[in-house]
């Protein structure tokens, strides 16, 4: 399901390794930071959430979630992007409050029901399995749990309607879906939506 994107921009955004990485999470850390901080507005987390955020990249979005929730993890296959999140978020790792792992959507590492909020910005182009990542989603998920999500709309893996379709499909109910223009000149239309898994 992931798209096919240039070599250099996979490896400075898609999948960052190296110099290359480092540089693409710097610019996404500027970039992508409304976004991050708008979708952990939208979970409304509380002070009792474990919170799993999936591809994390440079770890804006799992600090701004971990200030609010009782613990927060950051699950991403990019070891240089998990370096990045714990330089973000060292006091909050040393505090007890963020882990990272490595891993993906489709294969989170995480035990059944163990999350109360699963939060996803901009990555789930890239997953491998859409179908399989929404179903960790699903797994990982207290009953009662919710996932929230966005996406640059142009990079959907799938057509808008295609994509709630296919999280109901998972077993997630109340799906809703909206569309978000980030601030800045660059900042290209989101696409964002909310589930809950039954409880
Ligand atoms: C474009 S960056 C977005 C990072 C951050 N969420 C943001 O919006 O700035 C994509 C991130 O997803 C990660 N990623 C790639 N494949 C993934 C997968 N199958 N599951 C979860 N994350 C993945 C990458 O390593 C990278 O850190």
């Amino acid at each position: 399901m992931s798209q096919t994107v240039p070599p250099i921009l996979d490896r400075a955004f898609g999948h960052p390794s190296g110099r290359l990485g480092r540089i693409g999470g710097a610019l996404m850390a500027r970039g992508n930071a409304a976004t991050e901080r708008h979708i952990v507005d939208v979970a409304a987390l509380t002070a009792t959430d474990i919170v799993l955020v999936l591809g994390p990249g440079p770890g804006v979005g799992l600090r701004a979630a971990a200030k609010r929730a009782r613990h927060t993890t950051g699950v991403d296959p990019s070891e240089d992007m998990l370096r990045a999140c714990v330089d973000r978020c060292h006091d909050l790792v040393h505090a007890g409050k963020v882990g990272v792992r490595n891993g993906s959507a489709e294969a989170t590492g995480a035990n059944d029901d163990a999350f109360d909020v699963v939060l996803s910005v901009n990555n789930i182009q890239l997953w491998d399995d859409l179908t399989a990542g929404l179903a960790e989603v699903h797994r990982v998920l207290r009953p009662g749990g919710r996932f929230v999500l966005s996406s640059h709309d142009k990079w959907l893996p799938v057509p808008r309607q295609a994509l709630v379709t296919e999280v109901g499909a998972a077993g997630l109910t109340d799906v809703q879906s909206w569309t978000w223009q980030p601030p800045g000149r660059l900042a290209t239309l989101a696409f964002q939506l909310r589930a809950a898994k039954p409880a």
